[in-house]
């Protein structure tokens, strides 16, 4: 398992390395790099890799590149699981999160901005504010997530972006620990009323980068009764 609380984390991608500096003292949980993102990182990646597309259960969710897809992450705190996917093909993406988080962020984007090529799109977004949201002009083919479910008051609004978010045909990447019993009954309750959910296996994870409490989900909203 290679997650490591050392103030710089390194991670591969491809060909590429990304370094992300965190910062585990500050207030302000984004600042510190969580494991599910670089879980969320990697399994896109192992999967990114595997041709021909007959031996890949996950080929139309990976194949980034072949047609244009717009893509929000939530939370990204760091922006660990949103520069991996840029690296890995999904280029117009938006890395958003709360206004503290956002320094943070940008010094992380400027520091990796040679390898990725460029400054990535950042936008402040608070879960409960819709014109924040309606700013960014939705809806996206893919919503990501990583580590965001451990607030109950939150656990509802985050529920509400990825719904007012997400198109009708896209999907929500979502890396997901148990952090509050209450936060996860609440929201798993309310995911199931929006979205089919589908767990991604342990073992189709990447092998280095799996762990027993991490988990990978694929949502997709309900289709709406006619
Ligand atoms: C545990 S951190 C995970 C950060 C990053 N995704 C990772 O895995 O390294 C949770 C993130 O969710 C953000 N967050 C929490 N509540 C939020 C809210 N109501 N609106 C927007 N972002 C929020 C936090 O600022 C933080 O960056």
């Amino acid at each position: 398992m290679k997650f490591t609380d050392s103030p710089v984390i390194e991670l591969p991608i491809g060909d590429k390395v990304l370094s992300i500096q965190q910062d585990n003292g500050s207030m302000h949980v984004g600042t510190s790099v969580w494991p599910c993102s670089l879980v969320l990182a990697k399994f896109l990646e192992r999967w990114a890799g595997v041709s021909p597309s007959a031996a890949n259960p996950y080929s139309s969710l990976v194949d980034f590149g072949s047609k244009h897809r717009r893509a929000i992450e939530l939370g990204t705190g760091c922006g660990a699981a949103g520069m991996a996917l840029h690296l890995l093909g999904l280029t117009d993406i938006i890395l958003t999160d709360i206004a503290p988080v956002m320094p943070a962020l940008k010094h992380n984007l400027k520091r990796n901005k040679q390898t990725l090529g460029k400054m990535l799109k950042t936008s402040i977004l608070y879960w409960n504010n819709a014109e924040q949201m309606n700013s960014l002009k939705p809806p996206f083919d893919i919503v990501v997530a990583a580590d965001v479910v451990y607030i109950e008051e939150s656990a509802v609004q985050l529920i509400g972006a990825m719904e007012a978010l997400v198109a009708d045909d896209g999907l929500v990447l979502l890396g997901y620990q148990l952090r509050s019993p209450e936060a996860h009954k609440l929201f798993w309750e309310m995911s199931e009323t929006v979205f089919e959910i589908e767990k991604v296996p342990h073992e189709d994870l990447h092998p280095d980068y799996a762990y027993e409490e991490a988990d990978m989900y694929i949502f997709r909203k309900k289709k709406k009764q006619q």
